[in-house]
C-alpha cells in the first residue's frame, strides 16, 4: 500500500533545509512540503507560549491545505518548546529534532563536548534532560548563540560577519579539550565548512540530519512511490527565501508566500 501525500517539513527559516537534504537522500520517492515561518524568525529568541501559538497555525495549515501525512519539525527550538503540545493536539506522526548530545557523549574520547544552539534551545528543559540522561559523565560546554541563525537566513555562511560571530562563540571551545561539537540548530550545518576551518580536524562536528531522516523513515507507515517532489512555502518574503534557499541547496528553488 502506498501513500503519495507529502511529508511536511518545518523550520522557522532556511535552516530546516539541512534536514530536508537528508530526508530526500534517504526517502527519494517521498513528496515534501517545506514550510518556513520567516515572518517570525528567529524562534530562538522567543518564549514557549508564543511558539506553541505559531506552531498550531502551521500544522493546521499543512493538514488542511497540503494534506500532509506526517510532520517533521526540522527546528530544535520549536521541538524543545512545542512538540509535547503538538503531539497532544494532532493525530498524525510527528518527528522532532533535538541536539545530538547522546551521540556526541558516546563518541567523545576527551570527556568534553560542546553544544551550540539558539539561546532558547540552550536554556531549554530538553537540553537539560539530554545532558542528565546521556552525558552525565561528560563535561558539556553549552553555548547559546544569539544571531547566528540570522546570518544563515541572509545566506551568509562564510563572510566576515559570520566568522566574527563564530569566533566569539567558539573561541572557548577551541581552547578547551572538547573533541565533539554538537550543531544544535538546523541552520548551523550550513556553517560546517567555516566552523571546520576555524576549529580544525580534531573537533568532530555532529548534527542531527541523518538521525531525523532515519526516524522519519522508521515512522512512515505507508511510503510514497513516485519521483519525489518538494514544494516550498514561507510566511516571509518569498523572493528572499528563493534566493537564499537556491544558494544553500545549490539549485533553483521556487517558493510561495503564505499568510497565516
Ligand atoms: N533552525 C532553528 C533551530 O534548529 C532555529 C532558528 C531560529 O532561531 O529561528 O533551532
Amino acid at each position: 500500500m502506498t501513500d503519495n501525500r507529502p511529508i511536511g517539513v518545518f523550520d522557522s527559516g532556511v535552516g530546516g533545509l539541512s534536514i530536508l537534504i537528508e530526508l530526500k537522500k534517504l526517502l527519494p520517492k517521498e513528496n515534501f512540503v517545506f514550510f518556513a515561518d520567516q515572518k517570525n524568525v528567529p524562534y530562538g529568541e522567543k518564549g514557549k507560549k508564543e511558539l506553541v501559538g505559531f506552531m498550531y497555525k502551521v500544522v493546521d495549515y499543512l493538514i488542511a491545505e497540503q494534506d500532509i501525512k506526517m510532520f517533521v519539525i526540522a527546528c530544535n527550538t520549536a521541538t524543545c518548546y512545542t512538540i509535547k503540545e503538538l503531539r497532544a493536539g494532532y493525530k498524525l506522526p510527528i518527528v522532532g529534532t533535538e541536539p545530538a548530545i547522546k551521540p556526541a557523549a558516546k563518541r567523545t574520547r576527551s570527556g568534553i563536548i560542546a553544544v551550540i544552539s539558539t539561546p532558547a534551545t540552550s536554556k531549554s528543559k530538553t537540553v537539560g534532560r539530554l545532558i542528565r540522561e546521556f552525558a552525565k559523565d561528560v563535561d558539556v560546554i553549552n553555548i547559546g548563540c544569539k544571531n547566528l541563525e540570522n546570518t544563515v537566513e541572509k545566506g551568509s555562511i562564510d563572510n566576515p560577519e559570520v566568522k566574527k560571530l563564530l569566533a566569539k562563540y567558539l573561541n572557548g571551545v577551541k581552547n578547551s579539550n572538547a573533541d565533539c561539537l554538537v550543531l544544535g540548530c538546523t541552520h548551523y550545518p550550513f556553517l560546517k565548512s567555516t566552523i571546520g576551518k576555524m576549529l580544525g580536524p580534531k573537533i568532530k562536528l555532529i548534527d542531527s540530519g541523518l538521525a531525523i531522516a532515519r526516524r522519519t523513515r522508521f515512522l512512515l507507515k505507508k511510503k510514497a512511490n513516485g519521483k519525489g517532489s518538494a514544494i516550498y512555502f514561507t510566511t516571509g518574503d518569498s523572493r528572499k527565501f528563493e534566493k537564499v534557499a537556491s544558494k544553500l541547496l545549490k539549485r533553483k528553488v521556487v517558493a510561495k508566500k503564505v499568510i497565516l
